[in-house]
């Protein structure tokens, strides 16, 4: 029986070992290709045909080798919620899914809405084992904050209610938060969504849309994607696309947006196809069985552990592609977001790279799970296709079920995306 395993030899800062990656077939160009992949000081130094000696080497003979998941939309809780999950048992969980990068939202307790908050956060990430990056909040109230800070993947506006009370309504306030701040994300249902786009619009911003789960939404987006003022960028989950309302057993199935049709789903899944949908992210939202089961239960569900795993059974099931989920949770998110040095296998690029075993088969078990709130709602679910190694900035943070702690870096935003 596997058992999750945290080995706790703090390694602090980067560790400059040089890695070599046999015999794997390497995601380059859209294709697989059998390659030796040499990492040396955190970056991706060579990649070739020929035998190559490093300090440690792994054998990914018969395995797959991508680049490191970019999971765009975490709620990691931390600072204030950590009961629920903290920046360390996050990245655990994100490692173990084969995630290598992840964006935090501002959600937090209290949120994140001034350039202290935003740097406390910082403090609190450095003891993530994946790379992260944030997002920065608004209540309406601290627009003045928006010029004193820097690197974020956008700012969050809450359009509609959910965990935490940032939501905002009022459209003068709204347009001026649009106006002050370029690049936007949103929690934005139903007709929120077609509100979103006309503000983003009007004031040529960069649009995220969130989450997006409905037909109705997402032939909305479809009629405004190509429209020459904003760029419109558009995301769902894995629970939308794997789960109906039919499958709302409880209240551990309970988030928001809440589950759809299936009518709602074949929309989704269509979307990808399409190529109106640009992302894969989980929603990553940790709350405890204890608040799940309380009277007044939180929407969420995490996610960041079984998002690859779910996604490569959809690959060996002939749902999608191998180049689909590389697009949409790695390549997409990278380029949307403008990673800096990320999203590829290509020499100079770091080295974030998860190697995956299409073959292997294992039942996701709320017991193996490193998330702190040590529930799934995939709990039971056979998948086949399992992420067994995880390399971050070159050192191997997940293999076999072992977690290796060491500490990972804040990503940089490139401005010009
Ligand atoms: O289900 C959700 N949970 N949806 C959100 O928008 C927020 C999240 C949370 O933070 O719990
Ligand atoms: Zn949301
Ligand atoms: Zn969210």
């Amino acid at each position: 029986m596997e058992e999750r395993q945290v080995c706790r030899n703090i390694i602090r800062g980067e560790v400059r070992m040089s890695l070599a990656i046999k015999n794997g077939q390497i995601f380059i160009n859209n294709g697989l290709i059998k390659k030796n992949i040499l990492v040396e000081n955190s970056k991706i130094k060579k990649i070739t045909n020929n035998n190559i000696k490093a300090e440690k080497t792994i054998d990914a003979s018969g395995k797959i080798v991508l680049p490191g998941i970019i999971d765009s939309h975490v709620h990691m809780r931390e600072p204030g919620q950590e009961y629920k999950e903290d920046f360390f048992s996050g990245s655990c969980a994100a490692a173990a899914g084969g995630v290598t990068t992840f964006l935090d939202m501002p959600n937090n307790k209290p949120p994140i809405l001034t350039a202290l908050d935003l740097e406390k956060k910082r403090q609190a990430a450095k003891k993530s084992i994946v790379n992260y990056g944030f997002y920065f909040g608004t209540d309406g109230k601290n627009i003045n904050e928006f010029k004193k800070i820097s690197n974020v993947a956008t700012l969050k506006v809450y359009m509609d209610k959910t965990t935490g009370n940032l939501i905002i309504n009022d459209e003068s306030v709204l347009n001026k938060i649009f106006m002050r701040f370029k690049r936007i994300a949103v929690h934005a249902e139903e007709e929120n969504v077609e509100r979103a786009i006309k503000l983003a619009i009007k004031n040529k911003n960069q649009l995220h849309l969130c989450h997006i789960s409905s037909r109705e939404e997402i032939n909305l987006i479809r009629n405004f994607k190509n429209n020459k003022e904003c760029k419109i960028f558009v995301e769902v989950t894995p629970h939308h696309l794997f789960l109906t309302k039919e499958d709302e057993k409880n209240s551990f199935f309970m988030m928001k947006p809440g589950l759809k049709t299936k009518k709602d789903q074949d929309a989704l899944w269509k979307a990808i196809k399409d190529g109106t949908m640009d992302r894969i992210a989980t929603d990553h939202a940790p709350h405890t069985i204890t608040e799940k089961e309380s009277e007044n239960p939180p929407y969420g569900v995490p996610g960041i552990e079984t998002m690859l795993p779910l996604l490569l059974d959809a690959v060996n099931n002939k749902k999608l592609s191998l180049n689909d989920v590389v697009r949409l949770t790695i390549k997409n998110p990278a380029e949307m977001f403008g990673i800096k040095n990320k999203g590829r296998i290509e020499t100079g690029f770091d080295a974030d790279l998860v190697i995956v075993d299409m073959k292997k088969t294992k039942t996701v078990s709320n017991k193996n799970l490193f998330t702190k709130c040590r529930w799934s709602p995939w709990h039971g679910k056979e998948l086949r296709g399992w992420p067994i190694t995880t390399i971050v900035n070159g050192n191997v943070v997940f293999n076999n079920n072992k977690i290796e702690n060491i500490n990972a870096k804040e990503v940089m935003f490139n401005n010009k995306r």
